[in-house]
């Protein structure tokens, strides 16, 4: 989709001046500080459980004035930060046309990036109704922050295909756009648990250096057996669809450089996907190459280059900010969220869930109570002035005004608690 010019204000925001390495223990202290503001906006957000917050709240009434605007969700009060934004990678198979399409809905701000990809086990078809059904959104074709992928790629979530096509979608969006701060890769199974506002609202009080990453060094014997085998992905140079294979020899685990394993998705810093795709330090390449040959790599590449260099292990924050379900032993595979999940999903504070089914129940449930979102509108925030309850996004005002709510509290506790002195740092990177 060509970009025509935009309504909506995009800020283009310089990209934040990343402190350089010596820099990373002044990271410390950034955390220590928005954790006080953070602290600060949890002592206050109770005031903000009123949708229109009473004008009588008057600054000079509170001990904290330089923190009223946070708490003030009034719609046209403008972020006292320079608001963060995320650039996304969607990514779906054949069939998924209609998952991905929901959840750009349901994760949408005029101040992201979206770029979807529809694998090539989908057919151009697909993908050119897909274009079409982006185009023929008004609020997406005047902002033009949702792109999809032409040239597609096979992502094979079992082999290496699938992190050579996130790498492909994280480089188009460092192309595309100077201002997102973090990158988010999330396939057609993830629903958001929380508004973009929220997410939005939370993030910009945070260092920008952090990425979000579960990872773990712990490597069972039985899984040690399964990372040993050597396998192909014809994903990488077939043109039709053909399963990995595996070879007869095996392999030691490396011992250059330590293994982490973790989760697929995750929240990582644009200076660290800067590295990984234009870095002059050759780890990121060495650990890709090592890993085009491993099952699953798609669950390692990130964390084992993350937690190996020197630069990024004190960034680590060891959760994705994502809610899933695992059967006890995990191996046994990854639970379908359904209305069951809905207490636990929504009280665990998590920006996303993962994995749902298309149109499940709990979805609706989501959208009703969460999102305040109709079926085929975008997630309303405080851009939207319409005066249609249903479809206020009809009328955009200001991208830099946010409306957080419950959902934002929620996600600030599971932060704080994240950032809190002994588990960011207990948790970082440890070698079992
Ligand atoms: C907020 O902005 C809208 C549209 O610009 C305007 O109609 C409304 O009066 C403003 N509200 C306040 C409280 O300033
Ligand atoms: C990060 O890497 C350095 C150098 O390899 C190491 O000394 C330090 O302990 C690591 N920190 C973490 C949190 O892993
Ligand atoms: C990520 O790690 C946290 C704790 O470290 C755990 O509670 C959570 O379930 C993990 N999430 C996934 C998707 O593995």
């Amino acid at each position: 989709m060509q970009t025509t010019t935009s309504p909506i204000p995009t800020t283009t925001s310089p990209t934040t001046t990343a402190p350089s390495s010596k820099e990373t223990r002044n990271l410390y202290l950034l955390l220590t500080i928005s954790l006080i503001s953070i602290l600060l906006l949890l002592t206050f957000s109770s005031t903000s459980t009123s949708p229109s917050p009473s004008p009588s709240l008057s600054s000079s009434s509170s001990p904290f004035p330089t923190h009223q605007k946070l708490i003030l969700l009034s719609p046209n009060t403008t972020h006292p930060n320079p608001i963060s934004s995320i650039a996304y990678l969607i990514t779906g198979s054949d069939g998924d046309l209609d998952r991905l399409l929901r959840l750009v809905f349901a994760i949408y701000h005029p101040k992201n990036q979206y770029l979807l990809h529809l694998d090539l086990t989908a057919s151009g078809d697909q993908r050119d109704e897909l274009a079409l059904r982006v185009e023929g959104v008004p609020v997406f074709r005047a902002v033009g922050n949702v792109n999809v992928i032409g040239k597609a790629d096979f992502a094979n979530p079992k082999g290496v295909s699938a992190v050579s096509a996130t790498l492909h979608g994280a480089a188009i969006l460092l192309k595309y756009s100077r201002s997102w701060d973090w990158f988010v890769n999330l396939d057609a199974a993830h629903y958001p648990l929380i508004t973009q506002d929220d997410l939005l609202h939370i993030l910009s009080y945070l260092p920008k250096d952090l990425n979000f990453v579960n990872h773990t060094s712990y490597i069972g014997w039985r899984e040690s057996h399964r990372m040993k085998p050597i396998v192909v992905d014809p994903g990488l140079y077939l043109s039709s669809k053909s399963e990995i294979f595996y070879a007869t020899q095996r392999r030691e685990l490396p011992n250059a450089y330590r293994m982490f394993t973790g989760s697929p998705s995750a929240i990582l810093s644009r200076k660290f996907i800067d590295y990984c795709i234009l870095g002059s330090d050759n780890l990121p390449r060495t650990a890709l190459m090592y890993f085009s040959n491993m099952p699953s790599s798609q669950a390692n590449y990130f964390q084992t280059v993350v937690c190996n260099s020197q630069e990024f292990n004190k960034t680590v924050v060891n959760h994705n900010l994502q809610y899933e379900s695992w059967d006890t032993p995990p191996k046994l595979g990854q639970h379908v969220l359904g209305l069951n999940d809905f207490g636990g999903m929504v009280q665990s504070g998590a920006a996303f869930g993962s994995r749902f089914l298309l149109d499940d129940p709990v979805l609706d449930r989501i959208d009703l109570e969460i999102l305040n979102r109709e079926p085929g509108k975008v997630v309303s925030g405080g851009w939207c002035l319409g005066e249609d309850d249903k479809d206020p996004c009809t009328v955009w005002g200001d991208a830099d005004i946010l409306r957080p709510g419950a959902g934002a509290r929620r996600l600030e506790k599971g932060i704080v608690r994240l950032l809190s002195n002994e588990a960011f740092h207990a948790q970082q990177c440890i070698i079992d």
